[in-house]
């Protein structure tokens, strides 16, 4: 231990200063550090400055104040200044030196705990907490409080907007609309749940059970969205769907009925005439105007305002058909407002290829036709699930099925520059199947 010795060092006056122009030195114990949030939490008060540098900034005495001062997401710190060269520090670690001190902190490099103590005679402050918050007003929708599950869908939106780095470059930006971030079936049909059973409420439609034929994503929105206001489903899906999207549905109460076709779209016919029977109410996605009309007023218009907030226009917009609802009301929007200057592009299963959430145009589609699309892309469902791995590994997405084969498409018609946006209808938890299925070659 070495100690370099100096006489009555000269402290300047108290500073309120910003917390980012001080340097952190020194690790410290977390527990430390916590007994002192704590404590400056019950008083409401911080009682010791920190001590710096004068010159560098560097923490000499206070390492702990600063780093509870972060946890409690300080603004500001009190400190008082001292010339390190008039102090005497202990240096307790061998070869330390002070200007080692310094160039450790000034390269971002916090030394171990306990690498020196500095001998000062530190006078008590007495300075109020809240002086150094950051004292900002949030309201309610800033901070994501919620008056109920329901609130939490609409009041949830927009969904994000994120920029794919790894698909991007210096002429092309490519953006991803994250629907999986909807709460109920983390998908983008929570948005059509809520708008068919808000209107046939609104229409004094609802009966006390819900029949619709179901891919699983507008099922489970309909199921949770029934749920909270005390009506029952009974939901049709067909053989080619996973299996865990029985259990899904089962956990949220509904009646599930497996039918033997391929495709949900299929069903229609047969669900329509069981609900006229049984007196349910068939909301049917792939007729009800509700389910573009919802993507017109907000999925769109969402996205055309979110990059606005980066100065973008969109030159290209890519997603997939199911009903083709989402992607009918993107065109529509998109094309109205900017012409051709936007491209919007389809994406659709290869002939004879399931990818679930998707079909193909001549499968039969009422809002494909009120609008237009530049080209429709096919992707078979080993490329969907490419696509899938490739956000994966290189973005931290785990995207669904349909997703993936926006992504793949994407890759299929990219040119160098433009502002591209991917519509990533769900996240990947539903189809770990496919997924084993696809890793373990089976
Ligand atoms: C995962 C997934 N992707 C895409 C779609 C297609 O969306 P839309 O029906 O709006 O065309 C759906 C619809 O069920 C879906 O569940």
């Amino acid at each position: 231990m070495r100690v370099m010795k100096k006489k009555n060092p000269q402290l300047t006056k108290l500073e309120i200063v910003d917390m980012q122009e001080i340097r952190e030195s020194m690790h410290v114990d977390l527990n430390d550090v916590l007994n002192l949030y704590a404590k400056i939490v019950g008083q409401r008060i911080v009682d010791v400055p920190i001590i710096v540098d004068e010159k560098s900034m560097i923490i000499l005495r206070g390492n702990d104040i600063y780093q509870a001062l972060d946890l409690l997401l300080a603004e500001k710190a009190p400190i008082l200044k001292v010339d390190i060269s008039n102090v005497e520090v202990t240096l307790l670690k061998a070869g330390l030196t002070k200007e080692a001190i310094i160039e450790a902190a000034l390269r971002g490099r916090k030394l171990p705990p306990r690498s020196f103590t500095v001998k000062l005679d530190v006078p008590r402050i007495n300075v109020p907490l809240d002086r150094l918050l950051k004292i900002e007003k949030k309201d309610r929708e800033k901070l994501k409080v919620y008056g109920s599950t329901l609130e939490l869908l609409y009041a949830g939106w927009p969904t994000p907007l994120v920029r794919l780095n790894s698909l991007s470059n210096e002429s092309r930006s490519v953006w991803a609309k994250l629907e999986g971030y909807n709460p109920f079936s983390n998908s983008v049909k929570d948005r059509i749940g809520f708008s068919m059973i808000m209107e046939a409420r609104q229409k004094s439609n609802l009966r006390e059970i819900l029949y619709e034929a179901t891919s699983t994503n507008t099922g489970i929105a309909l199921a949770s969205i029934a749920n909270l206001l005390g009506i029952k489903t009974k939901l049709f899906i067909p053989k080619t769907i996973q299996k865990v999207s029985d259990i899904y549905l089962r956990v949220l109460g509904a009646e599930v009925v497996r039918l033997p076709v391929g495709l949900t779209v299929e069903a229609i016919s047969q669900v329509d005439s069981q609900a006229k029977k049984d007196d349910a109410l068939h909301l049917n996605q792939f007729e009800n105007d509700a389910n573009f009309k919802i993507h017109l007023k907000h999925t769109a218009r969402e996205i055309d305002e979110q990059l606005k907030a980066v100065d973008l226009t969109p030159t290209c917009i890519i997603g997939g058909l199911g009903t083709s609802g989402h992607m009918s009301a993107i065109s529509f929007y998109f094309k109205t407002k900017y012409g051709e200057k936007v491209q919007v592009v389809g994406v659709q299963p290869a002939a004879n290829e399931v990818i679930l959430g998707i079909r193909r145009i001549e499968t039969g589609m009422k809002w494909y036709h009120w609008t237009c699309f530049d080209k429709v892309v096919d992707v078979t469902q080993e490329e969907a699930i490419r696509g899938c791995l490739k956000i994966a590994r290189k973005e931290g997405l785990l995207i669904g099925l349909s997703a993936g084969a926006v992504a793949y498409a994407f890759e299929k018609i990219a040119k160098e520059n433009g502002v591209y946006v991917l519509i990533f209808p769900d996240t990947g938890y539903k189809y770990a199947e496919q997924f084993e299925r696809y890793l373990l070659g089976g």
